[in-house]
């Protein structure tokens, strides 16, 4: 395949994946390409199009796991520094798809703007967190309350796979817990609403939600974060803990002793270990409480 000599975009060839995702778990790329703008994008879309390569987005790669043998597909990030801007105008935020959720955090909390504190450590970009509604649920006098980056969304500008531009409202999107209608597009930006709040306030909210998260989560080994969805009114992380899996281990994947919805890469485990225990774990959680797990991680098989 020629690349044409004006697309602006870096391509690599057979990018090893691991190399992208919080798992340090994937075989290569066919190619990784990072276009420079709106129309290398467009552009690159009609030219994989053309030759029959599918495109497969990334963000930080923070929910994902990869296969070990790689994928015969185009895998696009958007990380230059046309889909890496933030602009504030009143209550809103404008940010690029690939700007990190902890950049939106900071900015936000740095001009006094409340809403976006639950997103605080989590480690995606924009983009990933908009197509999966990335979130949170917290427990508050025996209430569960979820908190998704979609109750934020104002509006959100999309190319679709033609390379055409659309600006979609909130109503014209879909929200579920970790799911969006958004997944089918390429998200390019998204307006946050936000309100305006006392510094120390705002402060004092991240610093909780980091807390929470450092306490509870397994955030020294490389991992995808939570593994499976949390099944109506019950934490996936509880029943396989219950099943006493905390410790097992499948190659060099391993449940988390500190928290039993990770699964941890205690060094060169491949996307098979991760899958067999995935396997294990599910069977376990349905003979002794008959529910089916599933998974919340994004899979590339
Ligand atoms: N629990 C156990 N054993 C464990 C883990 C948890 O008994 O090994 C119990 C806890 O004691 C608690 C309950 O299960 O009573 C819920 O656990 P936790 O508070 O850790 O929350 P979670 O439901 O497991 C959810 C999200 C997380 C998010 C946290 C924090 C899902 C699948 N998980 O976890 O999201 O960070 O709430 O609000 O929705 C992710 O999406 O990758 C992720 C980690």
């Amino acid at each position: 395949m020629n690349w044409p000599k004006h697309l602006k975009a870096r391509v690599r060839q057979r990018e090893p994946l691991k190399k992208h995702t919080s798992f340090r778990i994937g075989g290569p790329a066919k190619f990784f390409i990072e276009p420079h703008g709106l129309s290398s994008l467009k552009f690159l879309l009609s030219i994989l199009k053309r030759y029959n390569v599918p495109p497969l987005l990334i963000g930080s790669g923070s929910n994902l796991l990869v296969n070990d043998k790689g994928v015969d597909a185009a895998v696009l990030h958007l990380s230059s520094p046309y889909f890496r801007r933030i602009v504030f105008k009143g209550g809103f935020l404008e940010a690029g798809a690939g700007v990190m959720l902890s950049r939106v955090i900071s900015e936000a909390k740095r001009r006094g703007l409340s809403g976006a504190e639950f997103l605080a450590g989590i480690p995606g970009t924009v983009g990933g967190a908009l197509a999966m509604n990335a979130g949170i649920s917290e427990v508050h006098s025996s209430q569960l309350t979820v908190h998704s980056v979609g109750d934020l969304v104002g509006k959100v500008r999309i190319m679709d796979h033609n390379g055409n531009i659309r600006i979609l409202d909130k109503k014209q999107i879909k929200f579920g817990y970790r799911k969006s209608s958004l997944a089918k597009y390429i998200i390019l930006s998204a307006r946050l609403r936000l309100v305006k709040k006392n510094k120390e306030e705002i402060e004092n909210k991240i610093k909780g939600y980091i807390f929470r998260r450092r306490s509870t989560q397994d955030l020294k080994h490389y991992s995808a974060g939570c593994v499976f969805k949390n099944p109506e009114g019950e934490s996936a992380g509880k029943l396989i803990d219950l099943c006493g899996l905390k410790g097992r281990g499948i190659g060099r994947a391993k449940v988390s002793f500190k928290h039993a919805n990770f699964i941890i890469n205690t060094g060169g485990a491949t996307a098979r270990d991760v899958l067999r225990l995935m396997s294990l774990i599910r069977k376990r959680v349905r003979e002794k409480f008959n529910i089916d797990l599933e998974p919340e991680i994004k899979i590339w098989q």
